[in-house]
Formats: C-alpha cells, structure tokens, sequence
C-alpha cells in the first residue's frame, strides 16, 4: 500500500520520480506528491486523485518539472486522515527543511504528536506520518542519517521511510522496518522505491533493505547501516524482469494483458519443474529431502484475497493428490488465533506480493512456533520470500492490475507441482505421477483455448452487466474457484457478487433467488457435476438467470441454463485453471461495460501492507 519513490542524480528529479509513481499507482492512487532539494531550497507539488493529476500540477509549476538535483515521491493509499492535498505526502517539519514520504503505520503517532505540539509544532496534516518530519527536524544536528536514526527510535509501528534536506543536496536517506525499501544502483545516479517496478526502467541492480537498516543514497554512495549506526553489508541482487513486462503493450488494461498472459505465465511456472522419468516434480528451491518431505503430517495454508483463494484450491490438491491433512487460514486469523503448529506440521503462506502485513506476520507466527515454513510468491526478494528462506517462486512477471490473475493461477499451478512432489513421495505410482504431471503440461494449451472465446463471453458478459447481485457456486475444486469468480466481479465491477458451495445455497441463500439474482454456475464435467445439475434446477424454479460453466460439447446442462461458457474437456485437478480464466474474462467484460477503472478499483490496494 502506497509507493515511494527516490532520485539523486543528474536527471530532472521531477520527470524520474512522475515515471516512478506511475509504475507504482497500483500501491496506492487516491493522491500523490512530490518534493525535490535544488538550489539550496524544497519545492514541492501534490495533488488529490491520480498521478497524471500531479503530473499537471508540476507541468504548471513552472522550473520544478527540469530542476536537477535529489527528490523524493509517493503514491498514497488513504489509512489515517482523507485522501487530500495537505494529508498527500511528502510531509515537511515547521521549518520547511526536511521532508519525507512514508509507508507503513506510526502507531504511537498520537502521543508523538502530543509531545511535539507540546514543544511548539505545528501539524498541517490528519496523518500518522507527519510526526516523522517534525521528529527528524528535532533529532537533527548536522547529519541526517543519524538525525533519521534517533526519530525512528521513538517510533513504534512500521515504516518504509525516504527523507531528503535542505541541508543536504543529493542526498536521501531511506529506512526499513516492516515496510519494503530497496536501493537501485545506477551509474553516477541512485533510487530507493518501495518495490523494484519503478526502478526496471534504469536498473537491474538493487540492494533491499533488512528490517532495522537505514541508508544514506548519493549519486555516488551508499552508506549502509543498522539502527544502531553499526554500518553493514548487505548484497547485490540482480533482477531478471524486463520493463516491458510491466508495460500495457496494445492491451487496454492491465488486467486484460495479464489475462492473456497466462498460457506464457503458467509456462515459466512449470518450466524445469517435471521430472517425467520419475512422474514428479523438481521444487528445488524448497531445499527439503524425500525424508523430510515424507515426515510431515500436516499442512496449514495462509494467505489474503486471492492467495487464500489459491490455497483453497491447493487444500484438494493435497489431501486427494498426497493424503495429508491441510487446512487453509486467512492470514490474519493465523497470527492472531495462537495456532496448533506441532512438529511435522508444514505452513505454506501464499503471496503475490510477499508483501501482505497479515501474511508476513502469519510466516513470524509459524517461524516462532517451529514450523517448517515454504512460501509460494511472486516477488523475488519480497520479504516473505526472503523470510521463509525456503520456497517457490511463480515466475509470474509484474503484476500490475490490482485485481490478481495470472498470479491466482501459476500459484494453483505451483500447488499441484507441489502436490504431485507429495504424492510421489507418499502413495502415487510413478504411472500415475506421471499422468498428473502431463495433465499440468497440457493447461497452457486449455487456456489459450479459453482465451479464444474472449468474444463469446464478452457477448454473454454484456447481457449480465446490468445487474446489481450475482452468486456463483461450485462443488470441490470449483467451489474456491466459485468464490475467487465472484471476488473478481465484486472487485473490479462493484456488482454485489457472492460465492457459495452450491450444496450452501439452500441454507440461506436461496431466498433472495429470483429473476434479478442471476447465478453462474460451475458445471464442468466433472465429479459432482449430477448434484450441481439439481443446484441449477432450484435456481431456475427461483427464476434466477443461470449462466454455466460447462465442458465442451457436453450438452446435458446446456438444456437447464440461460447463457453457457465452454471449457475444454480436463480433470477435476485441472478445471479450476481454465474455468478461472473464463471467470476473470467474465468480470473483465462486465466492467467495461459499467465504465469501471479496472487496473485501479476504488478503495483497493494491491499490496496490503497495513492490517
Ligand atoms: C490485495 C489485492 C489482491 C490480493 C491480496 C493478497 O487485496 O488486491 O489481489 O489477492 O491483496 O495479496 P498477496 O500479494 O499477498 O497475494
């Protein structure tokens, strides 16, 4: 949640941090500021809504847009305080002379606060940030990074902090603590951002901060330190994303060319991992031997959103694959429930970002109670990643759109390799690990397949777009896939969408059914398809609108339904993925239709890095 993004070198600062913000908008995008040290003074610009609005405002502004020298930016998500201009970061001490951008929550920002006005003061804004400035100014005697030490010390929470000075020109100083910071390296030239997107235009190379470091970025150096001032080391991390991959190319959303993306996505997710000789799979990055793998007797899964909606799906994947007993927490329930983790217990946190508070917290929760621990994300050096040591990565590419899709399915994808890895080890003949391992080959194909019906669905997508409710429901694997097309609709079309076992519906549900509640339903021909048929039957009594998801060329639903989406023929295993795209393109047409801001859906964030 929000973006930073740092500049010192002989670039325009402006026009470096604007680009910046723009590859960030997906943190954060309800109001976005600047601040840029030249000249022996701070100019700033802010404004509410969208970058491209700052973007304007520092195009008016006369010489800021070509000053040279070190700046700082940020992408807001609103926690504390309206999104607006004075609650826009950066935020400057009574001076004027220091100024910083954060993200993260001071928590102890009111007592903060009440002490500095105490001492004279003066806040301009609603945040918890603003303290920041003011306690830098305080702390300062000349050097900043050390002025920058000795406020944190009073801060409780977490930050992801960059600061710049009048007094220093070219310098910025940024800090760590529960809040990713990383350090681009360029030459005669620096950046710090809160995630490599902004920097993929400059620079492959990047240092990220550990919780507790603090940093002094030139354009010529980096000076690397603990919070105690004890200067460390930490190394060089090459990035192998291309910035291309996070540009829109002739798409018109992020979310569509993510969406298309999937048969390469899924791809680099698989590449290397089979093993046909031996009917498994290779997860090497997981570091764990065949006997250690065959100790465990239990498996926790705990992600957020979309992730937690992966691991629902991997649940099926491990116990009717592998035979272990698995269950799926939300992330946040995980830290905050004391959970049972006893020996051989095995918690695999799910996450895109590796970014998500709750689930970084749920990996320090299952770390403290000695769990072995194999994260699954998609950010390479995320701290979940770095956190659980042990893991496996989706090779997804940026994700940019905030509402997840080729994400949500290579972590499927990488739960069945993983399951498939289980089973082998446990009760699966090479034959039928080698099955299960050809099928998983077999779904890039499945979904280019799906995505050639893009038009057909996009036609069935405009019928429904007027709706104001909608249920999906499934049965198995295709009930959290239900749940996932439901949160898709409901996140970037703003439909009322929900997701329900279809054996549910009649506990409740059922009495809202009637001919303005349409119902998608996930028919495949798969098990439990007979029971889903008598679902759909009490729908259409209720006079529901019923759109299925049928395999094609299976005729026997297609008679009790308004509207039928086909997915090639496939395993119950492998139905979640093709019917999930399917889903992802149903909720994208309807959203078009509304003239929704699909990349940007109100109030969402992408990464939630608050809880
Ligand atoms: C936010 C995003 C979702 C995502 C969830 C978990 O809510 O909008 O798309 O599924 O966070 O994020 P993670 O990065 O942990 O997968």
């Amino acid at each position: 949640m929000c973006g930073i993004i740092g500049y010192t070198g002989p670039r325009p600062a402006a026009s470096v941090l604007i680009d910046g913000l723009k590859r960030l908008e997906y943190r954060g995008y309800d109001s976005a500021g600047l601040a840029v040290v030249a000249g022996g003074r701070i100019q700033q610009a802010k404004a509410v809504g969208k970058v491209k609005a700052l973007e304007e405002a520092v195009a008016g502004s006369g010489a800021l847009g070509s000053l040279v020298g070190c700046g700082i930016a940020h992408t807001r998500w609103a926690t504390h305080g309206v999104p607006s201009e004075v609650n826009a970061h950066p935020h400057f001490d009574e001076s004027g002379n220091f100024a910083i951008v954060h993200n993260g929550i001071v928590e102890n920002y009111q007592e903060l606060r009440r002490h500095l006005e105490a001492r004279g003061c003066h806040f301009r804004s609603q945040t918890d940030s603003e303290v920041l400035a003011h306690l830098i100014a305080g702390a300062y005697e000349g050097d900043l990074l050390s002025a920058t030490a000795a406020a944190l010390e009073q801060v409780s929470g977490t930050y992801g902090l960059a600061v710049v000075s009048r007094h220093h020109p070219g310098m910025l100083v940024v800090a760590r603590k529960g809040s990713p910071i990383v350090i681009g390296l360029g030459k005669n030239e620096n950046f710090v951002a809160s995630d490599i997107a902004p920097l993929l235009p400059y620079t492959r190379e990047v240092i990220y901060l550990n919780d507790g470091d603090i940093a002094a970025v030139t354009a010529e150096t980096i000076d690397l330190r603990n919070i105690k001032n004890v200067p460390v080391e930490r190394e060089v991390a090459k990035i192998d994303w291309d910035a291309g991959v996070a540009e829109k190319g002739n798409f018109p959303h992020f979310m569509l060319k993510e969406i298309f993306e999937q048969p390469e996505t899924i791809e680099n997710a698989i590449r290397g991992r089979i093993d046909h000789e031996m009917g498994t799979a290779l997860l090497n990055g997981m570091n764990l031997t065949a006997r250690e793998l065959a100790q465990i007797t239990r498996i926790v899964i705990a992600g957020c959103g979309s992730s937690m909606h992966a691991g629902l799906v991997g649940e099926y994947y491990f116990e009717d694959i592998a035979g272990i007993s698995t269950s799926v927490e939300q992330a946040a329930e995980f830290r905050y429930r004391n959970p049972i983790i006893e020996p051989n217990t095995l918690v695999i946190p799910i996450s895109q970002s590796g970014e998500t508070a709750d689930t970084i917290a749920a990996v320090r929760e299952a770390a403290a109670k000695g769990a072995l621990i194999t994260a699954l994300c998609n950010v390479v050096g995320s701290t979940i990643a770095r956190e659980a040591g042990r893991g496996i990565y989706l090779h997804a590419g940026p994700e940019i759109s905030v509402a997840s899709t080729k994400a949500f399915t290579s972590q499927v994808v990488v739960l069945l390799l993983y399951a498939l890895l289980l089973g082998r080890n446990r009760r699966l003949n090479r034959a039928d690990g080698n099955e299960l391992a050809c099928e998983i080959e077999a779904v890039p194909g499945l979904i280019r397949q799906v995505l050639k019906q893009a038009p057909k669905i996009r036609e069935i997508a405009q019928r429904y777009a007027h709706c104001d409710d909608f249920f999906y429901i499934g049965r198995g694997c295709l009930y959290p896939t239900a749940l996932e097309g439901a949160l898709k609709l409901k996140e970037i079309s703003y439909i009322h969408a929900e997701g329900y076992h279809a054996a549910e519906l009649k506990h409740g549900p059922i009495s809202l059914l009637d001919e303005r509640h349409p119902v998608m339903a996930l028919a495949n021909d798969i098990p439990g398809k007979d029971k889903i048929i008598g679902n759909i039957q009490e729908c259409r009594a209720r006079k529901s609108p019923v759109v299925a998801v049928i395999t094609e060329g299976d005729d026997s639903v297609r008679a009790f339904t308004d509207d039928v989406i086909e997915i090639p023929a496939c395993s119950r295993f492998i139905a979640p993925l093709p019917t999930t795209v399917a889903l992802q393109l149903f909720a994208y047409y309807i959203a078009v239709e509304r003239g929704c801001e699909i990349d940007q859906p109100r109030n969402l964030a992408k990464s939630v890095t608050v809880e």
